[in-house]
């Protein structure tokens, strides 16, 4: 069965197409990405109404370029899965209508996709795909939880952000510190050079007993810093960069402990933008390793939005369940949809 899945609900637009194979992982054929980030960043942000115009543009050449490296053609669908929400509704309401447009014009099925069940089974298109049960870690621009994840479309939330997620901890902080959109990258770029014990920064949330996280205070602690430092700020902004790095970061592993600690877990997967971070990375490798917790991430290139993660959940939810593409191309979208509601909303996709 080939899935071609279509992803739409920020500043990326993805297409891609995955093959299922018996009752194996489905397999990545091709995808293809478009980053809208270049576009936003005169406005240091997403800008909603030019997100939902760029996709437009450009989803149908996108489809077109992955056919294409697949040696495929839009006949060759079984099935049409798009990201059905969280994210910006204009913005998802364009892969809806076009996934539901195709599919039927081809006379398929359409799958609307949680966005984060892709980021979460995403580490299943690297090389060392993880097994069942794990505690799921999602860090992206919008959302911060810890999961559990017994199998596809099983996942308990053990905790998550009370305010602000880690990426936006990340993205706000940069940009006090004058960095462009989205800063996270760049923040990292910047810490390489900076002494992250120089400012003591806060770690919110770190002894509260729970898996839950807040991120809201560090960003005012940030900005606090910056205006003591005044004109030194500058000679001083990567030992701020690491400072603020390393307390995100402290917090995401400690708190991931906490969670491989009351699941009784060994597993652990990492899934969302920030897990592309390095020193995450780093940090959370070392101390799973003392632990004899096996850590996965998706490649690298996969950890931002894109639209292999929504075609591979997709083909898995197909493999895993009865039929749950449907022909009905009434193509509702869910801006806020929380991932442990999945079951009920994705029958109606
Ligand atoms: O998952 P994603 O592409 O989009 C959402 O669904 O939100 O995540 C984007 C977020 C941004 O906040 C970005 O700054 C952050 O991931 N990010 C990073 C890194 N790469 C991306 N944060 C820290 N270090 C990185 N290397
Ligand atoms: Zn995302």
């Amino acid at each position: 069965m080939q899935v071609l899945g279509i992803e739409s609900s920020c500043d990326e637009t993805g297409v891609a197409l995955v093959e299922t194979q018996g009752n194996g992982l489905p397999r990545l054929r091709a995808h293809a990405l478009h980053s809208q980030i270049a576009m936003h960043q005169a406005y240091g942000g997403v800008v909603p109404e030019l997100a939902s115009r760029d996709h437009i543009r450009r989803v149908l050449p996108l489809a077109e370029e992955v056919f294409a490296r697949a040696g495929a053609t839009a006949a060759d669908v079984d099935v049409v899965a798009f990201t059905r929400g969280p994210g910006l509704a204009g913005a998802l309401l364009v892969g809806a209508g076009v996934a539901c447009a195709l599919a039927m014009a081809l006379d398929r099925p359409v799958l609307g996709v949680h966005h984060l069940e892709g980021h979460l089974l995403s580490p299943f298109l690297s090389a060392d795909a993880p097994e069942f049960p794990f505690v799921a870690l999602l860090v992206s621009g919008g959302h911060t939880q810890l999961m559990r994840v017994d199998g596809v479309g099983a996942y308990a939330l053990l905790g998550e952000t009370i305010d602000d997620a880690a990426g936006e901890a990340f993205d706000k902080s940069a940009k006090l510190l004058g960095l462009p959109y989205p800063g996270g990258p760049w923040l990292a770029k910047l810490a390489e050079g900076g002494n992250a014990e120089a400012f003591k920064l806060p770690r919110p949330l770190l002894h509260s007993g729970n898996l839950d996280f807040s991120f809201a205070g560090l960003k005012t602690a940030v900005l606090t810093q910056a205006k003591k430092l005044g004109g030194d700020l500058e000679a001083r902004k990567a030992d701020l960069a690491a400072s603020t790095q390393a307390a995100i970061v402290e917090v995401l592993v400690k708190k991931s402990l906490a969670a491989l600690d009351a699941t009784g877990l060994h597993r652990i997967v990492v899934a969302g933008g920030v897990g592309a971070n390095r020193l995450l990375r780093a940090q959370l490798d070392a101390a799973c390793a003392r632990r004899g917790v096996r850590v996965h991430y998706p490649k690298l290139h996969l950890c931002t939005d894109n639209g292999a993660m929504i075609a591979m959940a997709a083909a898995m939810r197909l493999q895993a369940g009865p039929q749950q593409a449907v022909r009905d191309y009434g193509f509702g979208v869910l801006p806020r949809w929380p991932l442990d509601a999945t079951d009920g909303a994705a029958l109606q996709a």
